[in-house]
């Protein structure tokens, strides 16, 4: 993104406020000259109908509606179109992350890219620029006037203004802690709102009585006290605005008088004079804290701008083919903040075969298989698919011929069907057809609507069995693929995973299932049961070999 990328990218739009701006600053500037005009009128230096001059004003009245609506509903139009363009680049930015550049930030980063940094740039970075634009034509304008009346006092209004102008250069070190300090602050709070709506349920059984309570009160406590700290210093800092801005106002008509009296302007000038001195000041006293908002959002700029452009386009060297045949591991290793993950693995998985990997939480079973995915960076060795090195192929080329299931299962806030066709346009029936295939003929129970139900993550009216079957219905729709299964039964009642996993393997697709869980029939279905011990393969073979059913003793299987 550069600097005023998403406002060249609305060419016209950003044109017509462009050229309105002039228009709408010279009409509020005008009031300058319709007040001198009145003055002069009442007083009698010109002579002009009341009555039509009264028709007049109310033209301009009229005209200055219109264009300040059209300057100003302009603004907040490329400000909205900036802010959605920007989000959806961040969308883009983000799904092109591998799930390794993912996984090194918490949800609260993500959440604060897409909805708080765009606020910020929409306000302080592109609102203050063309605030200030508006603002720069309006100063050049009531310059003009109170030039056209008389120069020098020009000189003596400007220098009237510097007071006020350095209050916000001098009050910015105070303002930027005392603004810092409550986003802070709330940046506490809302981890504290976000742990009391998401852990509902375990505040609800666990935490009476508990801390809990007193840390959610002290961080109100927190925030309100840092919240009236920076109102504290705002309030100080613009009532010395105020102070300076009378002195300035009235210092305007006392300098005017004077001239009034001796002769060398008119009233009506003196009054123009006092209205010009209101346009020129806002600017002049606005530029300080405008320039420093600027500045603290083209810092978010850089910021998302870099976001932006860390997901590195992938450049596959080679594509699989429609068909593919087997995955091969040679001398895999896998490091992670120096602890060794994976060593030494050598393994072939022949992709219409049916595998069970078994071994000690934490032996590396998941790391294993999640490196095909690229969930880690910089393994030793080499993986390939079918003689072709995975680190030349794409992510979407890869999950086309194979793909993971684990056992959280996430469901959208998004009806039954589009859960299991993930928003995919597929025919009613086929998905019908999936869910019921999949052991989810209940939820349909005969209901035409049911397709159409409202699900979300946090529903508690799917029960963990019908999540993971739900799983496996929209593997089904993606057609016969290679899935691993990472302990896709673990934690439901063991009845009901045996269901599911003797469904599994008594299907032709070739597959590979993480298991915790001894259940006899697939075991002697399994072609290999793979035996992880400390990131290292120790044993591959079928369930009756010496070696497989040595090491499924030592996991207490039997
Ligand atoms: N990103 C990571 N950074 C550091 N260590 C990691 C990372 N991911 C996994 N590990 C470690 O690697 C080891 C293997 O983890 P893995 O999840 O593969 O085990 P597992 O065999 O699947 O265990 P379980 O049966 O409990 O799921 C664990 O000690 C884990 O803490
Ligand atoms: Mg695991």
């Amino acid at each position: 993104m550069h600097s005023f990328n998403y406002m060249r990218r609305q060419p016209l739009r950003l044109l017509f406020y462009l050229i309105i701006v002039p228009i709408a600053a010279l009409s509020e500037v005008g009031l300058s000259w319709v007040l001198q005009v009145i003055t002069d009128v009442v007083t009698g230096k010109q002579h002009f109908d009341y009555a039509w001059l009264c028709a007049g004003i109310l033209l301009y009245i009229i005209a200055r509606a219109l264009l300040s609506f059209a300057q100003s509903f302009q603004r907040s139009r490329l400000l909205a179109n900036s802010s959605r363009m920007l989000r959806n680049d961040l969308y883009s930015a983000t799904l092109a992350r591998s799930l390794n550049q993912f996984s090194r930030h918490d949800h609260g980063f993500f959440l604060a890219k897409f909805n708080k940094e765009v606020e910020v740039i929409e306000d302080t970075y592109y609102g203050t620029a063309l605030r200030g634009y508006y603002l720069i034509w309006q100063l050049v304008f009531a310059l003009a006037g109170t030039i056209l009346i008389k120069p020098l006092v020009t000189v003596a209004i400007i220098l009237l203004c510097i007071p006020s102008m350095l209050v916000p250069m001098f009050s910015q070190k105070k303002t930027g802690p005392a603004q810092t300090a409550v986003v802070d602050a709330s940046t506490g709070y809302n981890n504290r709102v976000e742990d009391f709506i998401n852990g509902f349920g375990t505040v609800k059984f666990n935490a009476a009585g508990s801390r809990f309570g007193s840390l959610f009160t002290n961080a109100t406590a927190w925030l309100a006290k840092k919240e009236i700290h920076n109102q504290f210093v705002i309030k100080v800092i613009s009532e010395l605005l105020n102070f300076f801005d009378n002195i300035q106002y009235i210092g305007t008509w006392l300098l005017g008088g004077y001239l009034v009296l001796r002769g060398s302007i008119t009233l009506g000038e003196l009054v123009a004079f006092s209205q010009l001195m209101v346009f020129i000041s806002y600017p002049l006293f606005s530029a300080a804290d405008m320039l420093s908002q600027f500045y603290g959002g083209r810092a978010v700029v850089k910021n998302v701008t870099q976001y932006l452009q860390d997901a590195a386009p992938e450049t596959p060297k080679a594509h699989l083919p429609q068909q593919i045949q087997a995955i091969d591991y040679h001398e895999v290793g896998l490091t992670v903040d120096d602890q060794p993950l994976l060593q030494g693995v050598d393994l072939h998985l022949a992709t219409d075969r049916k595998y069970l990997i078994v071994g000690q939480s934490g032996s590396g079973k998941s790391t294993l298989m999640r490196q095909l995915f690229g969930y880690y960076q910089g393994y030793t060795g080499t993986i390939t698919i079918d003689g072709i090195d995975l680190r030349d192929v794409s992510f979407s080329d890869i999950t086309s011929h194979l793909t993971y299931v684990d056992q959280s299962t996430y469901l959208f806030n998004a009806t039954l069907a589009d859960n299991v066709t993930v928003f995919h346009d597929i025919p009613a029936d086929k998905i019908r057809q999936a869910v019921a295939q999949s052991g989810l003929q209940d939820l349909l129970a005969n209901n035409p609507d049911a397709l159409q139900r409202m699900l979300s993550d946090k529903s508690t009216a799917i029960s963990g069995g019908e999540r993971q079957r739900l799983a496996l219905a929209r593997n089904r729709l993606k057609g016969p693929i290679f899935t691993i299964y990472d302990e896709l039964t673990s934690g439901l009642d063991p009845r009901i995973a045996t269901q599911i996993e003797d469904d599994l393997f008594a299907s032709e697709q070739g597959l590979v299932l993480i298991t915790h869980r001894y259940n006899p029939t697939i075991f002697a279905k399994a072609d290999d049961i793979i035996v992880v011990n400390q990131g290292r393969i120790v044993t591959v073979g079928q369930d009756d070999s010496v070696d497989v059913q040595h090491a499924l003793q030592q996991l207490g299987f039997l």
